[in-house]
């Protein structure tokens, strides 16, 4: 274990992997998805996707990465034999394409915190305008989403315990902070209260096929489920950590930002007059008219604040991303972290331009494809295939890996270590009839339905 690196304790572990999870994924996705998807309604359904598929997988992840002490390639194949090594294989590849354009967005955030920080941007009139004309500009994004695979591919060189633990043990207290005060200033605007019905008052009827299997992308995403950043996490654990409790907190922060993200922003889009359903420039667009009225002094300092905690949030989870690939060169092909680590964030950034050029620069990659009755940009395919389809995708197979091959004794074996009162606990069976039987289906209908809904326009429910 020294060899490969590893948290210095329990804390550290749950500093890390509740930074890997609370990201762009929470404060710039959640929020616009909600807005998109009916608000309360597709809220009620992210939770119930959280709380009972979520949390078991996570668990089971965790638990399959300190049972092998490896990367999930490794760790497949070290528990399952060589064909099940492709599935941890197919979930690093849908690390890599999600770092490929996550880091994109970073570089907004980014670019937005020096503009607010430093620039006029208080002084817009039409904030909607102003991000997309930003999105559409090469240059700018090219600088600054260079810049972030840098600072993150420095950290992810630093190695496990100075980069990745000690970077999320500070960053994550602060941001929530901010997130409170923000949420509280928005309360007080006129009609912020119409925001607050419209994310906590459900309306069922705004449920359908759509809403569930986006949730459910969503909730796997925003956990950083599916895709084997938790089998590398946990690889970094001492056998006598409590997996349960971590998942359980990690999922209670990761959740709990997500929802204060949504009440920091539903209030303020209905405070301005605007749609909730504007899509990924809500959160650049909604708040910034908000940091206009607090004055231009107050305006840059909480403005700048907030964009720089969202990088750091970013950041927390840009690392957990980039060291899923780097983990498994390092283990698998015995690279230096170094050289791992260079190849690696460049390939990244390289697949990521075509994500950015998709914001207006490249006609061609702005309007990739149709389906789903609408256009598609090379962002939204890469995020359909890589994460809303493949990450429950990845947890079906997970689920199926440990229920036929590993087996809940194993599992249940590996939970005991640090956690002796687990064996014949509610929490056990409970696991155990959601990883065996629930997941499996739930999680296989659920990937048929997305597939057949997203690319062949058939709607089941
Ligand atoms: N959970 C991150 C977020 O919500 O922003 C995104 C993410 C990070 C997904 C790491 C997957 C992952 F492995």
């Amino acid at each position: 274990m020294a060899a490969r690196g590893g948290f210095s304790n329990k804390l550290g572990f749950i500093a890390a992997a509740a930074g890997s999870a609370v990201g762009l994924g929470n404060i710039w996705q959640f929020p616009y998805v909600t807005g998109q998807n009916g608000g309360a309604a597709f809220l009620l359904v992210y939770i119930g996707w959280i709380f009972l598929i979520g949390l078991p997988i996570m668990v089971g992840e965790i638990a399959v990465g300190r049972k092998a002490q490896s990367n999930p390639y490794g760790a497949y194949k070290k528990l399952g034999g060589k064909s099940w090594a492709y599935v941890g294989l197919f979930g690093i590849i849908c690390g890599v394409m999600i770092l490929s354009f996550y880091n994109v967005v970073a570089g907004w955030a980014f670019g937005y915190f020096l503009e607010l920080s430093f620039g006029n941007l208080l002084n817009e009139q039409d904030y909607s305008g102003f991000f997309s004309a930003y999105v559409a500009d090469f240059r700018d994004n090219l600088f600054f989403s260079i810049a972030f695979m840098v600072i993150t591919a420095y950290i992810v060189y630093r190695g496990v315990q100075k980069g990745i633990e000690g970077t999320s043990k500070v960053l994550m207290p602060t941001l929530f902070l901010i997130l409170i005060f923000i949420i509280i200033y928005g309360l007080t605007l006129p009609n912020a209260m119409d925001g607050v019905s419209f994310y906590l008052l459900p309306d069922f009827s705004l449920i359908n096929g759509r809403t569930i299997y986006t949730a459910l992308g969503q909730a796997f995403f925003s956990l950083s489920l599916g895709m084997g950043a938790l089998i590398t996490y946990g690889s970094y654990i001492s056998r006598n950590d409590n997996i349960v409790n971590s998942a359980i907190l990690v999922t209670i922060a990761d959740t709990a930002v997500a929802f204060l993200a949504g009440l920091m922003i539903f209030p303020l889009v209905f405070s301005q007059g605007q749609s909730p359903a504007e899509g990924p420039g809500l959160v650049f667009v909604a708040l910034l008219g908000v940091f206009q009225t607090m004055g231009p002094l107050i305006g840059k300092i909480v403005g700048g604040g907030f964009f720089l905690l969202l990088c750091f949030a970013a950041l927390t989870s840009t690392i957990s991303l980039l060291e899923v690939p780097v983990a498994f060169l390092v283990d698998e092909k015995k690279w230096s972290r170094k050289k791992a680590v260079s190849v690696m964030a460049l390939l990244i950034f390289l697949i990521g331009l075509p994500s950015m050029l998709g914001f207006g620069a490249v006609g061609a990659f702005t309007e990739f494809v149709s389906y789903e009755g609408g256009v598609k940009s090379f962002m939204d395919v890469v995020q359909d295939l890589f994460f809303v389809i493949s990450l429950p995708l990845g947890g079906f197979l997970l689920s199926v890996f440990i229920s036929s091959k590993w087996k809940t004794a194993g599992l249940s074996e590996e939970i005991s270590h640090g956690n002796p009162s687990y064996g014949g606990s509610f929490i056990e069976k409970f696991f155990n009839l959601m990883i065996v039987y629930v997941c499996p289906v739930v999680l296989g209908a659920m990937f048929l339905l997305t597939v057949l809904q997203k690319f062949f326009g058939v709607e089941l429910i």
